[in-house]
């Protein structure tokens, strides 16, 4: 896994400012790997919107990178104008998609590091806040790492696991969340299986998660999201695993769309559904899933993915990027701390507290 997903790109190796933001352009792949680099805000605001940049961890790195770009041009004269300019900078990149807290967890912590450091002049303070941002995509590398070995440890050597969407290496800084436990097992020389469902409307299971296990020499199965079903009754899958974009505080697990029917078909044939996701998606201000804001996404690509027409023109679409699935289907949710298991209300609480292992 030597996908960098997401970084930031200094002109020189003595400063991180002037730099640009580079990451991989998604909507290219399985194409075509190709890179965006870009300095300039809107490109990246918009490369957050169209999921050029996509994964609840990677986006709250671009917009930390978002920030930096931002600001780095700024003609303030003083740290308190630097400071309304990256308040200004932040609240445009948090328009840019709703549903994943990190990116507005990442963009909290780029405002605070503001204001925290008025103390210093204008470079500095530039300075600062990429280092900031750069040390926000290490450490979700070092994250997910975790995750892996965490996550690695509920399975069992000759599994297959069933996956949706893609919390991989590309949603995150590197490694991923849901696939952490299988770079892991394979690592450890453990042969795990994935069967990764293809996830309509935009193909994240195909076109990304089978894209990057493939490149990693593992063994994976495309299926369409309506086989699930039947994978599952022919005894082909021995647990779930998927990531996500916010978790509430009773356990309630945001993620891509369909995640929630997997969760219940998993429920259905006694197979564990863990979701695996470091804390910087838990958003314990939200009491329960169904307060979590969900996106809604354009028309088009339900009934003209990817340029083609499948859908007559004129009829209505209803398109949420996301659904929440009841903290009661979910056997366990794996962050960079530990398992959490049932009641999550507790442990969840508990988790935040406690130092990463
Ligand atoms: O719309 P996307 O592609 O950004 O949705 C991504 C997902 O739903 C992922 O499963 C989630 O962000 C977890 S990524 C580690």
């Amino acid at each position: 896994m030597g996908l960098k997903t997401v970084e930031w790109i200094p002109a020189s190796s003595k400063a991180l400012i002037p730099g640009k933001l580079r990451m991989i352009e998604q909507t290219r792949l399985p194409q075509e790997l190709q890179f965006l680099e870009t300095d300039r805000l809107e490109v990246i605001w918009e490369a957050i919107h169209l999921l050029r940049v996509r994964g609840a961890p990677a986006i709250g790195v671009a917009a930390a990178m978002g920030v930096v770009a931002g600001i780095q041009q700024d003609d303030a004269e003083t740290s308190a104008a630097l400071v309304s300019a990256v308040n200004r900078t932040a609240d445009y990149l948090a328009t840019s998609r709703p549903t994943a807290v990190n990116l507005f967890w990442a963009l909290d912590r780029m405002r605070r590091v503001a204001s925290e450091n008025q103390h210093l002049n204008v470079p500095a303070l530039k300075e600062r806040l990429a280092r900031e941002a750069t040390a926000i995509r290490d450490e979700d590398a070092a994250m997910c790492r975790a995750i892996g070995e965490h996550g690695v440890t509920l399975l069992k050597d000759g599994w297959t696991i069933l996956t949706h969407c893609n919390a991989g290496g590309l949603a995150t800084a590197e490694f991923g969340t849901a696939l952490a436990p299988v770079y892991v097992a394979k690592e450890r020389g453990m042969n795990i299986r994935v069967i990764s469902d293809e996830t309509r409307p935009l193909l994240q299971g195909s076109r990304l998660t089978a894209w990057e296990l493939n490149q990693a020499g593992i063994d994976v199965t495309i299926i369409c999201d309506n086989m699930a079903a039947k994978v599952m009754r022919e005894g082909k899958v021995q647990a779930v695993l998927v990531g996500s974009d916010r978790i509430a505080a009773n356990g309630d697990v945001c993620n891509k769309i369909g995640t929630y029917g997997v969760a219940i078909l998993a429920r259905a044939h006694h197979i564990p559904f863990y979701a695996l996701a470091p804390s910087s998606t838990f958003d314990l201000s939200i009491p329960h899933g169904d307060d979590i804001p969900i996106e809604e996404r354009h028309p088009d690509e339900v009934v003209m993915g990817f340029g083609r027409r499948t859908g007559p023109e004129g009829v209505r679409v209803y398109s949420p990027a996301f659904d929440v699935t009841p903290a009661e289907y979910v056997t366990a949710i794996v962050c960079e701390k530990g398992l959490v298991r049932p009641p999550y209300g507790p442990g969840l609480r508990a988790i935040m507290e406690k130092q990463a292992t």
